[in-house]
């Protein structure tokens, strides 16, 4: 037989093939919670206007809330031949309460409808994200409060470039995720506006209230176009482009971890929770979990592009195609929240050994700037020959399989006379970090002001 919802001009049923395309209830019953919420605003908002008699309201109402618990205890029956969420709900409400369920698609098409339930699912996805994003800062504040002192390599291209503090390291991680929980909160509020309405595109002839509709579900407004309302899916490429920073954050911090977890780093070591064995290699304990958040950021990326190459080239204003927004929106943001709390997991867990960061942290010549520094200081050298001046003690030392510190100042002294026994005052790491008080610099007094900045706004 043909569609319950739309047969009427309809004499064949649709091919199997064509229920299989079509059908979305498989990943969009996910959107229950917000299609019921979107029904209930709007068939109140039927009888405040007078278009739905306060009877038929209150049944609508009673229906739904029956439905909602129906979802919640798992027992409500998706059917694929209903296609979506939207035609599921309201079919069991036509069970449940009869001839007013039919009036409840009054004023209103599915795709305003789908718009506004996707919209709260993004908006809700967006407040868990910051929510996990805050709890991953506290734990990177942790470990920045634990060594705000202590040195460690810094690096650039990999390579020692110049010493730094574990904390300073810590507060970097920390100033990213602030920005990514930034970008989340800037997209919410932008996405913050109601597309219920809208109708099929163009509006209606009833006399309904907008303001009514959206107050009701938490947004600022009404969306000012009704085409633009049911064509967007900015909100969600906004979420996307969100994740997939925040994504790329996590697995640059997962490489990190990955590398300083190794036997021949060993900066850290993170906890048994957050580590698998082998089962041939007894002496293995590989860090999984930080290699598969560095894996899930393809995940979000994939979801990305891959909403951004649906909506290219589609014309205003709905078109099936966004019903293929669903899934990516939903996968990314399962990684994503995986990815943070498991982030926050290792982070909590985390051991950073000083000493090991301490040896570290000179290899490589990695005081040669400070060395540079101190010519131009105490010998008024121009930094440009400064630099070179250091670089022919580094080749020096290098020869001589010594650290800068352990050239003996004679030596020093044939590629330059001037160079006293005060420059081996700067040559050490902790001199090193101490001396860089710069703002946002490494020294441990500045990095205890970030922290303690963090403190004070994260509560
Ligand atoms: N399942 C559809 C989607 O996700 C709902 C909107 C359908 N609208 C329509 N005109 N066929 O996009």
């Amino acid at each position: 037989t043909s569609n319950a919802m739309w047969g009427g001009r309809f004499s064949e049923a649709p091919d199997a093939l064509m229920e299989a395309i079509n059908a979305s209830i498989a990943f969009d019953r996910r959107l229950a919670r917000q299609d019921i919420a979107g029904s209930r605003a709007h068939a109140a908002m039927l009888a405040a206007t007078g278009i739905l008699t306060d009877r038929d309201a209150e049944a609508i109402r009673e229906g739904l809330l029956t439905i909602l618990s129906e979802i919640e205890t798992g027992t409500f029956r998706f059917d694929s031949a209903l296609e979506d969420i939207h035609m599921n709900v309201e079919a069991r409400l036509a069970e449940l309460i009869g001839e007013p369920a039919k009036r409840l698609h009054t004023a209103r098409s599915r795709n305003d409808q789908v718009a506004t339930d996707f919209r709260l699912w993004v908006r809700e996805a967006c407040d868990e994200a910051i929510a996990a994003i805050e709890a991953l800062m506290r734990a990177l504040l942790a470990q920045a409060e634990a060594g705000a002192d202590w040195v460690m390599p810094g690096f650039t291209h990999l390579q020692s470039a110049q010493p730094v503090t574990w904390g300073h390291h810590m507060m970097a991680y920390v100033e990213m995720f602030a920005r990514d929980r930034g970008r989340f909160a800037d997209a919410r509020r932008r996405m913050n506006e109601c597309p219920l309405g809208a109708a099929a595109l163009a509006g209606t002839s009833f006399p309904i209230d907008r303001d009514m509709t959206a107050a009701a579900l938490g947004f600022d407004r009404p969306m000012a176009n009704s085409i633009d309302a049911v064509s967007d899916r900015d909100f969600a490429l906004e979420y996307l482009a969100a994740a997939s920073i925040c994504a790329v954050h996590l697995s640059r911090l997962a490489e990190e971890l990955v590398i300083w977890s190794t036997a021949q780093f060993r900066f850290v070591r993170l906890s048994d929770r957050w580590t698998t064995g082998s089962s041939i290699m007894p002496q293995k304990r590989n860090p999984d979990a930080a290699e598969l958040v560095r894996a899930k950021t393809g995940r979000v990326l994939g979801a990305s592009v891959g909403l951004l190459t649906v909506m290219k080239g589609l014309p205003l204003a709905y078109s099936k195609d966004m019903q293929e927004d669903k899934e990516r929106v939903f996968d990314a943001a399962d990684a994503l929240s995986l990815s943070l709390a498991a982030m926050t997991g290792m982070m909590a867990d985390l051991r950073a050994d000083p000493e090991r960061l301490a040896a570290a942290a000179g290899a490589g010549f990695a005081t040669a700037t400070d060395l540079a520094d101190w010519l131009v200081r105490a010998l008024n050298l121009p930094f440009r020959e400064a630099h070179h001046v250091t670089g022919a003690l580094v080749a020096r030392a290098e020869a001589a399989g010594r650290d800068l510190a352990d050239l003996p100042l004679e030596e020093m002294q044939q590629i330059h006379p001037g160079i006293t026994e005060a420059v081996f005052d700067v040559l050490g790491v902790a001199q090193s970090v101490a001396s860089r008080r710069s703002y946002g610099g490494t020294a441990p007094e500045r990095v205890r002001e970030q922290i303690a900045r963090w403190r004070a706004a994260l509560g």
